[in-house]
């Protein structure tokens, strides 16, 4: 039996939840505001201590709809890192725009703020940064140059549900936060999405996109679509917002175990590290095999999972690599293909006993 990356940690109470929203008789609203989908908006805007939040059908969608509400159109560009999940670039290119990758800081794996500073063209409308791996990115410094050159920070978190940066949650800093609720994150609602900002003019336009553009039904004032979350998919992520400390909680406890276990192997693996000012949400433990090549880091992750353990690679292939991709340029970001080549995560979900992450260790180290 393997001990998989991440599960969904459904109990009783969501399937309560579902089976109520169903005897209701409202799975949706119309313009995408229902009575549950309005109060896991308000909840969630509590957590992350933002004045409004949006709710969505996906963490793409969040991102959709916040890149378009930053006023992205044909002919922008828009700064973004290359090590992260793909949907971060897809939505620049559906908005018309060409994503300009740009390297990573290799400690951290998030963006780093001085390769932002040096992509900026008269062309750039926004920068997107990612909380890889469920450690904000480092938003003071790059929210300072988007203030200088007037440009939109819409901030990635769709990994950082309870991460803190600068003692404020994940997110304060940018203008507009993207979370996913897909169904391997820290919390979920099987697919879905916020946004949270503390613009009303934002706010505004994202509810206007969420719903086709309709202010009211049926007269759209703008292009829209349909990312409305659905009732049951919002009283699951009620239920899973009360959880979400005990879930923290269990990340960061497995994590601790995890990198004391393994700091003597320090000088051949690179540990996740917490800069001073943020606190991971720990959605992946991310380690680096130093010196190594591709090939050997698949032939230790084959090896791990032969034995049982849910080791996967985020991400094997940068974006700019991909592909799709490649037609956006010919990019050399030699921080961003390293980290490609060496990392690999483990679990660390809730669901991880303080036995199993021994078991874990013993494994990488007897493999190494
Ligand atoms: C960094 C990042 N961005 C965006 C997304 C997209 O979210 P979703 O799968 O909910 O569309 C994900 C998750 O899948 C992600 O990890």
């Amino acid at each position: 039996m393997l001990i998989p990356i991440n599960v969904p940690q459904i109990g009783e109470e969501e399937i309560e939840a579902a089976v109520k929203v169903l005897k209701s008789g409202i799975l949706t609203h119309a313009l995408g505001s229902g009575p549950m989908v309005k109060r896991f908006e308000e909840e969630y805007a509590k957590l992350v201590d933002a004045k409004y939040a949006l709710a969505v059908n996906s963490g793409t969608a969040a991102l959709h709809a916040a890149v378009l509400a930053a006023g992205v159109s044909f002919g922008d560009e828009v700064i973004l890192p290359s090590f992260t999940f793909v949907a971060t670039a897809e939505v620049v290119v559906l908005a018309g725009a060409k994503p300009i990758f740009v390297d990573i800081d290799p400690v951290t794996y998030n963006i780093s703020p001085e390769k932002v500073e040096e992509a900026i063209t008269k062309k750039t409308r926004a920068i997107i940064a990612v909380d890889l791996y469920g450690l904000p990115a480092d938003l003071k410094p790059i929210k300072e140059i988007a203030d200088r050159y007037g440009l939109t920070v819409i901030e990635d978190a769709a990994q950082a549900h309870g991460a803190v940066y600068n003692g404020k949650p994940a997110g304060a800093y940018a203008d507009m936060a993207c979370w996913s609720f897909y169904a391997s994150k820290n919390m979920t609602t099987g697919e879905g999405g916020m946004v949270t900002t503390n613009n009303k003019e934002f706010a505004e336009k994202l509810r206007l996109f969420r719903c086709h553009g309709e202010m009211e039904k049926y007269k759209s004032v703008v292009l829209g679509h349909n990312y409305r979350m659905p009732e049951i998919q919002a009283a699951i992520g009620l239920v899973q917002l009360e959880k979400l400390p005990k879930f923290l909680a269990r990340r960061r406890e497995n994590a601790e175990r995890l990198t004391g276990n393994l700091t003597d192997l320090e000088s051949i693996l690179q540990l996740p590290i917490e800069p001073e000012n943020r606190k991971s949400s720990w959605y992946l433990y991310t380690v680096r095999l130093k010196e190594a090549d591709a090939a050997r880091r698949n032939a230790l992750v084959e090896r791990l999972r032969s034995e049982g353990i849910g080791a996967e690679i985020y991400y094997a292939y940068p974006i700019h690599l991909m592909p799709y991709y490649r037609k956006f340029g010919v990019f050399r970001l030699s921080e961003t293909e390293k980290a490609s080549e060496q990392v690999f995560s483990l679990p660390v979900h809730p669901g991880v006993t303080p036995e199993q992450i021994d078991f874990i260790s013993h494994k990488i180290r007897e493999t190494i």
